[in-house]
């Protein structure tokens, strides 16, 4: 699409139109007046999350990674974890720069978006220096998932969506191609609200341990993003089925609650082929509850039942990651003043 300098719209005009797909292009990105008044908040609070892969000190790390400290069932486990964060980390990447963003018509969602992006590209880089930092071969991260069948499934589930989105000549509008976009934002909820984590846990079980603590440090800060994108895509999607009501289905909400269970079962696949029979307090029984935990918190979030109605096991992951704390206090607040943009944070605030 090129930059249109000819249209005659003044932007009173354009907010009056402005919607989150199939809106005129506003090539010019004018922002003012806001419609969706939660997005100058949400700007702030990624700002305000801001890290550098570089604030870390890994070398403590390091000497734990290439001394005796680590049983070897401990070394593989940081190793598939670490593999499949960074995978999945490169295809967000991937699918905001390609898939998602130019199909977004709004433009304060669009930036912010793109500031989502820019945090993707951070995590990709905090990956490459656990991987240079720590000695580990790139081939045994990035590639991993050429050797690793269960860590393939997973990859190419996530990626589906994604690839309807990258067909050349995919673009929204039919009826059809609206849901198919709809889909793909709610599995983006899925890759950021339930895919990382069943690795997440993996980093901050051995940190509890005492070990490998500053790469547990640098995962809580990637969680921190990952849950804020979760709320971001949340608040997207939640727009996006407001302004096309149309497209919600029975049928489609039966779809979208089968494509969350099937992520919960491969999520919870994927911990268990990680964790074998359990190691440092993470086991087959509390993995599984974890996830159905999360899978829950995200059908809420969208509106949808829950499946599973189970507690979060692991409540200490909040010291790792600060979330509740700060994301939750800004969401509780972000709620109250607009839950007409965003009612489900009402019923979810607390939870990401
Ligand atoms: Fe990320
Ligand atoms: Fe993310």
């Amino acid at each position: 699409m090129k930059i249109d300098t000819s249209s005659t719209q003044n932007t009173n005009q354009l907010v009056s139109q402005r919607r989150v797909i199939n809106a005129p292009a506003d090539t010019m990105l004018q922002l003012l007046p806001y419609k969706y008044l939660w997005a100058p908040e949400f700007f702030d609070k990624m700002y305000a999350n801001s890290w550098h892969p570089a604030e870390i000190n890994l070398n403590e790390d390091a000497a734990v990674w290439k001394g005796s400290a680590l049983t070897d069932q401990e070394r593989e486990v940081f190793l598939r974890s670490l593999a499949f964060v960074s995978n999945l980390d490169t295809v967000q990447t991937y699918s905001l720069a390609h898939a998602i963003s130019k199909h977004i018509t709004a433009p304060e969602i669009q930036l912010l978006v793109i500031r989502q992006l820019f945090e993707e590209t951070i995590h990709v880089l905090s990956y490459t220096q656990m991987i240079e930092l720590l000695g580990l071969d790139p081939e045994n991260t990035y590639g991993r998932y050429r050797h690793d069948q269960a860590l393939k499934r997973k990859l190419d589930h996530i990626c589906e969506p994604i690839n309807a989105l990258l067909d050349p000549n995919f673009k929204t509008g039919s009826f059809e191609d609206n849901q198919k976009f709809l889909e793909a934002l709610v599995n983006n909820i899925l890759l950021e609200g339930v895919f990382f984590y069943s690795s997440f846990i993996m980093f901050y079980a051995l940190a509890r341990n005492n070990k490998m603590l500053n790469s547990a440090r640098m995962i809580g800060l990637i969680n921190r993003d990952e849950a804020t994108h979760c709320g971001l895509i949340t608040l997207v999607v939640n727009a996006m089925v407001d302004e096309n009501p149309e497209l919600w289905t029975t049928e489609f909400q039966a779809k979208m609650i089968d494509m969350v269970k099937r992520a919960t079962d491969l999520e919870i696949e994927w911990g268990k082929a990680i964790i074998g029979n359990g190691i440092l307090g993470v086991n087959p029984e509390n993995i599984t509850q974890y996830i159905q935990f999360l899978a829950d918190t995200r059908l809420v979030a969208i509106r949808l039942p829950r499946q599973y109605y189970v507690e979060n096991p692991f409540p200490w992951v909040d010291d790792f990651t600060q979330i509740d704390q700060e994301l939750g206090a800004f969401f509780e607040t972000t709620v109250s003043r607009y839950s007409q943009e965003a009612p489900t944070f009402e019923q979810s605030s607390l939870d990401w």
